[in-house]
């Protein structure tokens, strides 16, 4: 199983006090030093953490760039300029703290159907960021979506056992879903040491992408021994 590591909050932390430190390059060759198979980072449209030249210095520095972003023409702009080897469409609300949910793949219409055309076009994988859910999932491989990630909150927020053993029955008999249709399958969102392993049971999601616990734990253990940490509880 693969691991993409999500620098953006190494630059929440430097945009905090608009600093030039920490850098999320940096960080990002740490990680994938340590074992990261591939570097995440989301250009939001409000740039609340990462920034457009994050994104170019990223793509320079590491092997494999996923570019999470909503389909706003400003992001858009970034993503056919810099040329990441994926992008993940993600939705994406002004006051949101994070990601809350997918992305309606489903009803995304015209404009989400050009976007994905545009990438093709230029030679970026397509994954969609979407609920673990037969329509939208249905409605990403119809987009031409070469990989789906399953949002994993519902599943890392749940409050009793039975809620998240549901969480996690759910997105299995969806990956299932997604791997019979020839669709990559990732998952992420709200995964820790503590909750992943149920995740990583699933033998079709072959990556999973985590930011916020793994440049959390970095900053008490440093960003190679988090990762090592991760890496360490992921193998099956
Ligand atoms: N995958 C996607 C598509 C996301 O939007 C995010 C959050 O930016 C993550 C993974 C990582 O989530 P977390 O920071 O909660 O690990």
């Amino acid at each position: 199983m693969r691991l993409g590591v999500n620098v953006d909050h190494v630059a929440t932390v430097r945009q905090q006090r608009h600093e030039a430190y920490p850098d999320p390059v940096e960080a990002a060759l740490l990680a994938q030093r340590a074992g990261a198979d591939s570097i995440v980072a989301h250009l939001r449209e409000d740039r609340r953490h990462i920034q457009d030249a994050d994104i170019r210095r990223l793509k320079a520095a590491v092997r494999k760039l996923n570019m999470e972003m909503a389909i706003s023409p400003s992001v858009i702009a970034v993503a056919l300029a810099v040329k990441p080897e994926r992008v993940t469409l993600v939705p994406e609300r002004r006051r949101e703290l994070t990601t809350e949910g997918g992305l309606d793949a489903a009803g995304g219409g015209a404009r989400l159907k050009r976007a994905v055309g545009r990438f093709h076009e230029a030679g970026i994988l397509v994954s969609m960021f979407i609920g673990a859910d037969e329509r939208q999932l249905t409605a990403s491989a119809k987009l031409g979506a070469s990989a789906v990630e399953f949002h994993t909150g519902g599943y890392a927020e749940a409050l009793s056992t039975a809620r998240r053993i549901a969480e996690a029955r759910r997105i299995a008999r969806c990956a299932r879903l997604a791997a019979s249709m020839g669709l990559e399958v990732a998952a992420g969102h709200g995964l820790n040491l503590a909750n992943v392993a149920a995740i990583v049971r699933i033998p079709e999601i072959e990556e999973l992408n985590i930011g916020h616990s793994i440049v959390a734990r970095a900053v008490v253990v440093g960003m190679p021994a988090a990762v090592r940490e991760m890496r360490s509880r992921m193998r099956r």
